[in-house]
Parts: structure tokens; sequence; C-alpha cells
């Protein structure tokens, strides 16, 4: 884990990156998503700087030029599958983490994995992986039908609420006729097999 002085400067500088790699509306997102992950952390007993770390730099790699995203993946050893090939902008949250890495020096691997994971999900993905992945999902300006039953339930139980949003990604996908990543749908076998106590939410 970094040392709290260390954290305080790489906050700073992880939102100087992230300003100056988006556009305004993304940025605007980035720091809502930043606010949320700060009150989930809070809510669960985490790091809430750790927290507001990751989903300052979660989508630092999101306006990169969908045509540049495989050769990048390529020279920095990205792991590539189907999936990523034909929608390279997949690879966001993995290239986001290695910028991370190799512009801020950030070496704390729950922040990577969570920066990393955002957008698909990894089975076994740890708690701040979970609250980066939830708040994404539930910032302020996110309006769907059930985000205020999602936002509710994030409160109390975040492996939940993470298999709702998850559920919610694949129904809409199928409304669609994508394919869902299949990360995707093992990290929701991964939370349903773990928690398969938990209540769920009516999709509408
Ligand atoms: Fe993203
Ligand atoms: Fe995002």
């Amino acid at each position: 884990m970094e040392d709290r002085a260390n954290i305080h400067t790489l906050l700073e500088d992880a939102d100087a990156f992230a300003r100056s790699r988006l556009s305004e509306k993304r940025y605007g997102h980035t720091l809502r998503v930043a606010r949320t992950a700060e009150e989930l952390a809070r809510a669960h007993g985490l790091d809430e700087d750790r927290a507001r770390l990751a989903a300052l730099l979660h989508d630092a790699a999101r306006e990169t030029g969908p045509e540049e995203f495989l050769g990048i993946a390529e020279e920095w050893e990205i792991p590539v599958g189907e999936s990523e090939r034909e929608s390279p902008k997949l690879l966001h949250g993995p290239v986001a983490a290695e910028l991370a890495e190799r512009e801020l020096g950030i070496k704390d691997e729950e922040v990577l994995e969570a920066i990393r994971t955002h957008t698909t999900g990894r089975p076994g993905m740890g708690p701040l992986a979970l609250v980066l992945y939830v708040a994404d999902k539930i910032e302020p300006a996110r309006d769907y039908p059930s985000v205020g039953r999602l936002r509710e339930l994030a409160r109390k139980d975040l492996h939940g609420a993470a298999a709702e949003a998850l559920r919610r990604a694949i129904a809409h996908n199928e409304e669609r006729g994508r394919d869902t990543h299949p990360a995707s749908l093992k990290t929701l076998d991964w939370l349903e097999a773990d928690h398969t106590a938990q209540p769920r939410i009516e999709q509408k």
C-alpha cells in the first residue's frame, strides 16, 4: 500500500492526469465516480483514498483512438482476446492500469486491479475493484430504471450490487444482440456462487 503522504501527492497527480487526458464531460464523470467510490469505500470499511485513486484513473485511457488500442496492447503485452479484437475500447481499463503504473508510478496492486477490471469484472476481484465497478454504474448522473435500488443495495451489499449491475449489463447486451465479455459471465457466476443468499432487484 502507498504511504499516507505519498497517496495525497498521487491523488493530485491522478486528478491532473485524468483532466489532461479527458474531455470535460468524461472528466466530470470521473469526478462523480471518485466521489461515489469514496462513499462506498467508507460504507464498507475500505480505504477511501485508494478507492478515489482508482476511480480518478479508471477512464484515463477512454479517449484513446480505437485504432491505437491494439498497438498499445501489443507493445505493453496486455492480453487481447476475441472480444477485445472486436471491440478494442474494452482495453481502456487494462491500458489505464498500465498508464497508472508507468506514468504515475502506482504499485498498489489492488488499485491497479480495480482500474484494470472496471469494464468487464473478473472472478475473484477484490473489494476495491468491486467498489469501482459499482461506483461507475451508480454515479449520480447515471439514470436508468433500477439505479435507485442499485444505489441502495450498494451501500449494504457490494457483491450483491455488482452481481445486479452485471445482470443488467448482460440483459442490455442481449436486447441489442451483442455478446457479453466472457469475463463478465464468469464474474457473475462467481458472485452468484459465493452470494446466492443475496437479494435480487427485479429487472425492468
Ligand atoms: Fe470505463
Ligand atoms: Fe467510467
